[in-house]
């Protein structure tokens, strides 16, 4: 071949963007990426390239930003729970009990508070690209969890956030900070008595199998930020940036659809299993989560910002 022909074909080589991610194909984020990658074939054709990895099969979400900032990989969405390296901020979605359901979330990463948040980490060399939600966390268990002092000295995996480390102090349990992969070995061999997590992750990666009890408890919110580093997105030509965002945008609607139903649909899978009891709280019983853990916000109101939990609490209102 000549010089001219090699050439030639490295002008025709494709922009590759890996997007990696460390849950199951089957929930929102791993069929969010999918319908991605998918929508970005049909926009742009052979010209750009998405590669899904999941199951933390490229990088853990304690390696991905790194990763991402040294051009290993171009996309990745960890949960809002996995930023406290970069921004103190995104704490905010951490604070237990501080949305009601979705529909208050929505509101609240639509308004210009939300959406500012996806620049918090722009000194850093990230940018937020949109929010995806999985859903409300429930706590699981070996033991029967009804009120906070159930939990006592009980070890529970927690993702790498400080306010979920003083969520669980606050119910005198042992947190752990741990990678997703880790956790169902850690439950299956008792090595920690419980965790925290949706019910399409409960579901996808059988912690239900190794968890007697789970606690319908909706005590705090599991979302995600898609990411990007500003160097691979202010590299992009505007004739592809801009169809990739499109394609982004359509496909977070969808996938933050499909949490929605996953919420229902794997819970009742988990139900119909057999494998696990799930307990209900009375309102009184809840109440007591609330009033221990409920405190934990005073602690890092100062590093997220008093008037950013006032506006994310006020979301719950519909007016
Ligand atoms: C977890 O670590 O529990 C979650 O962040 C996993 C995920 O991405 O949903």
């Amino acid at each position: 071949m000549t010089v001219f022909g090699t050439l030639a074909l490295a002008a025709e080589d494709p922009i590759v963007i890996k997007f990696a991610h460390v849950v199951a194909e089957n929930t929102p984020k791993g069929k969010m990426a999918e319908k991605f990658k998918a929508l970005v074939a049909e926009k742009l054709g052979d010209q750009v390239v998405v590669e899904v990895y999941p199951n933390s099969q490229l990088f853990g979400d304690d390696k991905v930003l790194e990763a991402m900032l040294l051009g290993d990989v171009q996309m990745a969405a960890p949960a809002l729970s996995k930023f406290s390296r970069y921004t103190d901020v995104l704490a905010l979605y951490d604070l237990p009990f501080l949305f009601e359901d979705l529909d208050a979330v929505d509101r609240f990463q639509q308004s210009d508070e939300g959406q500012t948040m996806l620049l918090s980490m722009q000194d850093k060399g990230l940018i937020g690209l949109g929010y995806l939600h999985n859903g409300m966390k429930q706590l699981s268990a070996s033991t029967p969890l009804r009120v906070p002092a159930d939990a006592d000295g009980l070890k529970f995996r927690i993702m790498a956030s400080d306010v979920l480390e003083a969520q669980f102090k606050a119910v005198d349990a042992t947190p752990v900070k741990k990678p997703f992969s880790e956790v169902f070995t850690l439950l299956q061999t008792k090595a920690i008595d419980g965790q925290e997590n949706t019910w399409s992750n409960i579901y996808s990666k059988k912690f239900f199998e190794v968890q007697p009890y789970i606690t319908e408890s909706n005590h705090g919110l599991l979302d995600y930020m898609v990411v990007t580093s500003d160097e691979f997105w202010s590299g992009l030509p505007d004739d592809v940036r801009e169809p990739v965002k499109a394609a982004l945008d359509e496909a977070l609607a969808y996938g933050n659809q499909i949490a929605r139903d996953k919420a229902i649909e794997d819970k009742q899978k988990i139900a119909e299993s057999g494998r696990c009891e799930i307990i209900e709280l009375t309102p009184e019983e809840r109440a007591q989560w609330v009033e221990v853990m409920k405190p934990v916000w005073d602690e890092f109101q100062e590093d997220i910002g008093v008037e950013l939990i006032e506006a994310a609490y006020a979301a719950n209102q519909t007016d």
